[in-house]
């Protein structure tokens, strides 16, 4: 590393220091400084003026105003060997506090690498009951190239950038009723750094009427797939020297995933934790990213868990690839000034890189969730964190809250487990004593 990269990472290293302990003022302050934003970002991050209905009115229709959740920072990471501040819009309380004592674990004693796997979505063009499946294979089969041309000559901004169609792929498949035989035509596309829903499926609607003139076979639907398997990315994190119990805990929680579909799940649903939040930050799809991932964690016809940790001699090594559309520009990611400055704040202009931050913070996120579960259980400190919202929930004022959570926590400590009507009754105390 030469001397100016050291210091500049030192120098962040050092603004990142305490930043759960800042008021969220103090915290925009030290972004500005970090990740490059400008008065008129930190505006717009900091919530405190509504975003205009007239930007909800190009997105959705029947707007009616706005649902807020809170966007926050996960900080410590330090991703290929780059610090990153993560944007997090997420209101499940322990995630973005998780995601930043892993990463503060792996950036003492090891390192996150990524990588990504192919560039192509897929569009489907399904020819539902095929009359004679030889013929129609053997014409679209010897019209290819020109099917591809075609298609590409309605994303002239994608070809001009690099991207469009690469090849078409015939999928033959008996039908679920039994009546006949189904083609499927698959429609490999580069969306560069889009996302390429739309994009793909308008080749797959512009190709419809072609390819019924070419066989004389009727075309049903015309459809992008979210199993995005020609598009991966992956992560793997190695942290030196773990403790050996800790080690066999957290290898053995991917044991029990691989071995349960009902414990995957909540495994699987633990990396969401990590990738959902920032997906939304950045304005992307995160639904259709949910099902591709879901979809190919269960590609064996069992579901399995996305990521692998295992005790390497006495290193902790954990793995994850999983398919990943995203996007860098397009949807939304432009048009919402938030999803703008979060991208800003990531430092990430290709949609490659934003997948690979993606899967990395799932994969630390998984960690923190197997650490915790397989030491103290994840009560503890969720419940911890939780305390702010019970009182919030039982009616605690401002001013009231950071008493609340004191004394919540003792409750807990004492107790075991903490609820609604516990936190009414001290709330209820603290009043009784005139607080
Ligand atoms: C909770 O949001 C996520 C966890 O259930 C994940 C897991 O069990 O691995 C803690």
């Amino acid at each position: 590393m030469n001397q100016d990269k050291q210091n500049s990472s030192e120098i962040k290293r050092s603004l990142m220091e305490g930043f759960h302990l800042l008021t969220p003022r103090q915290r925009l302050d030290r972004m500005r400084a970090i990740s490059g934003l400008d008065d008129e970002d930190v505006a717009i991050l900091s919530g405190d003026s509504a975003l205009p209905t007239s930007v909800a009115e190009h997105l959705i229709e029947n707007v009616v105003g706005y649902f807020q959740i809170p966007l926050g920072v996960a900080t410590n990471f330090n991703i290929d060997g780059k610090d990153l501040l993560i944007p997090m819009a997420v209101e499940e309380t322990s995630i973005i506090a998780a995601a930043s004592a892993s990463a503060k674990w792996i950036r003492k004693d090891g390192s996150i690498r990524t990588y990504s796997k192919g560039s192509l979505i897929i569009g489907q063009i399904q020819l539902p009951s095929v009359q004679n499946v030889v013929r129609a294979r053997q014409l679209l089969h010897e019209s290819r190239d020109v099917l591809i041309e075609q298609g590409n000559l309605c994303i002239p901004g994608i070809v001009a950038r690099g991207g469009g169609i690469r090849d078409l792929a015939i999928r033959e498949l008996p039908r679920a009723d039994g009546q006949g035989t189904m083609l499927v035509i698959h429609v490999l596309a580069d969306p560069c750094d889009a996302m390429g829903a739309n994009l793909i499926n308008q080749v797959c609607e512009f190709l419809k009427p072609v390819i019924e003139d070419l066989t004389s076979e009727k075309v049903g639907m015309c459809i992008l797939s979210n199993l995005v398997d020609g598009k991966l990315a992956g992560a793997e994190v190695v942290i030196r020297n773990v403790e050996e119990k800790l080690g066999r805990g957290i290898e053995e929680a991917t044991h029990f995933a691989k071995s349960d579909p009902y414990r995957a799940a909540t495994h699987n649903k633990g990396v969401m934790n990590g990738i959902d939040p920032i997906l939304i930050a950045t304005g992307n799809d995160w639904r259709a990213v949910e099902s591709g991932i879901h979809s190919f964690a269960s590609r064996t016809g069992r579901l399995q868990p996305i990521t692998d940790w295992r005790l390497e001699g006495r290193d902790l090594v954990g793995r994850i690839e999983v398919p990943m559309a995203v996007g860098t520009v397009g949807g939304v990611t432009k048009l919402h000034p938030t999803a703008r400055v979060a991208l800003k704040m990531l430092g990430v202009s290709r949609a490659e890189d934003l997948a690979r931050v993606c899967v990395a913070v799932g994969l630390v996120q998984n960690l923190a969730a197997l650490k915790a579960l397989s030491t103290v259980g994840i009560v503890k400190g969720h419940m911890q964190l939780h305390a702010a919202n019970l009182a919030i929930a039982a009616g605690a004022t401002v001013h009231e809250i950071p008493e609340m959570r004191t004394r919540l926590s003792a409750v807990l400590k004492n107790e075991k487990t903490i609820n609604l009507t516990r936190a009414r009754q001290v709330l209820h105390d603290l009043r009784q004593e005139g607080f």
